[in-house]
């Protein structure tokens, strides 16, 4: 039932406010500002030697996401790979490590290879699921599930944000046992994961303003998105939505990698999708930004009020999201890049519940 909404996908992009507060109700003890894991780790966080981290598609961009948490928040070397890649790879494997996958369908091929091919190698199995009754929850020794409930479009939306908050609060833990952040640190972070669902629906009220410049959008040939730090993985994110809704050719690139190759495709006709919370990469994409204004790039900007403030550059439009803290901002603007992509296939006019050629789970390589 799509409710009062004129598909599902909509209608899931809205539920976002409140699975990633139950997702996140499951995860953290909000009273006493910790994280409570739903179960037991059968290791030590303090003794793991490494992490890794397989998965596909948008559940693949979550991962990537995580990364970085881990890294910042627990000090731990992490690995990521795409599961078809990860799968043949032969990689060494140091027992005794952590293997992540994250699936919405939790039977998606070569993510269960991925596991499997883990687990013969020694180590610790961690599921990120949305469907507890999954091939990939059952083989995994440890299952930490998403809460978003069943999603019926296609295109992966409260999943991905709850997975989003799931590895956050992962991550949070991990640096709390490992003594890298105090038990203040870990205090702040659960609060800022708390006001998630709050700044996702003020992300809401932008959907009017997303779907007038989706207009433009559904003119362009190929668009561009570009993010630095965590916001990366979003811009990669942004970019594999637009195709899948809306069949324009898309783009998701590290800011930083503009000069070395994709600045040679900016004109006049080339929207450029910067996505740059007000964090501490945010002049380095500023001048990235120039570069991009300087060859007549169509900017469209995803940033917060001082994001605004501080451009220095001419925007064709401005997508102003709440002043969030850094660590959930990853949640917060996956709510715009996702009406992009809507309101853009919308205007196109293609079936956003049912795009062409795909499947909702991916059960054969
Ligand atoms: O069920 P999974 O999360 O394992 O699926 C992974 C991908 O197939 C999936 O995220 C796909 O990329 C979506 N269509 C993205 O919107």
């Amino acid at each position: 039932d799509k409710g009062n909404h004129k598909h599902f996908m909509l209608k899931e992009i809205y539920e976002q406010p409140e699975v990633v507060a139950r997702t996140t109700a499951h995860y953290l003890d909000m009273a006493n500002g910790k994280v409570r894991l739903p179960a037991e780790l059968p290791f030590d966080w303090a003794a793991l030697p490494r992490i890794s981290i397989a998965a596909c598609g948008t559940a693949y961009l979550a991962g990537l996401t995580a990364k970085y948490w881990f890294e910042r928040f627990a000090r731990i070397q992490v690995d990521i790979d795409i599961a078809s890649e990860f799968r043949y790879r032969e990689t060494p494997m140091v027992p005794g490590g952590l293997m992540i996958v994250v699936s919405q369908s939790g039977e998606t091929a070569d993510t269960l290879a991925s596991l499997r091919y883990a687990k013969e190698n020694g180590q610790h199995v961690l599921a990120v699921v949305n469907v507890p009754t999954s091939t990939i929850a059952r083989e995994s020794h440890i299952v930490m599930p998403t809460l978003a409930g069943p999603e019926i479009g296609v295109a992966s939306t409260k999943a991905f944000t709850c997975q989003l908050a799931v590895l956050a609060s992962l991550a949070i833990a991990a640096g709390k046992a490992r003594g890298f952040i105090s038990g203040a640190d870990e205090d702040a972070l659960v609060r800022a994961m708390m006001e998630a669902p709050r700044y996702m629906n003020e992300a809401l009220k932008q959907e009017d303003h997303i779907a007038s410049i989706a207009k433009g959008l559904s003119k362009a040939r190929d668009v561009l998105y570009l993010g630095r730090g965590t916001s990366y993985p979003i811009a990669m994110e942004g970019a594999l939505k637009l195709k899948e809704l809306s069949y324009i050719h898309a783009e998701g690139y590290a800011a930083g990698e503009l000069k070395h190759g994709p600045i040679a495709l900016i004109d006049e006709t080339m929207p450029v999708i910067v996505i740059a919370p007000f964090d501490k990469v945010y002049e380095k994409t500023v001048s990235n930004m120039q570069e991009v204004a300087a060859r007549g790039g169509q900017i469209i900007l995803v940033t917060d009020e001082k994001g605004a403030e501080h451009a220095e550059v001419e925007t064709v439009a401005t997508i102003v999201m709440p002043d969030v803290p850094a660590t959930i901002a990853p949640i917060v603007y996956s709510v715009p890049i996702q009406l992009i992509a809507y309101h853009t296939a919308v205007e196109m006019g293609t079936d956003v519940d049912q795009p062409r050629n795909l499947a909702k789970s991916v059960t054969v390589e």
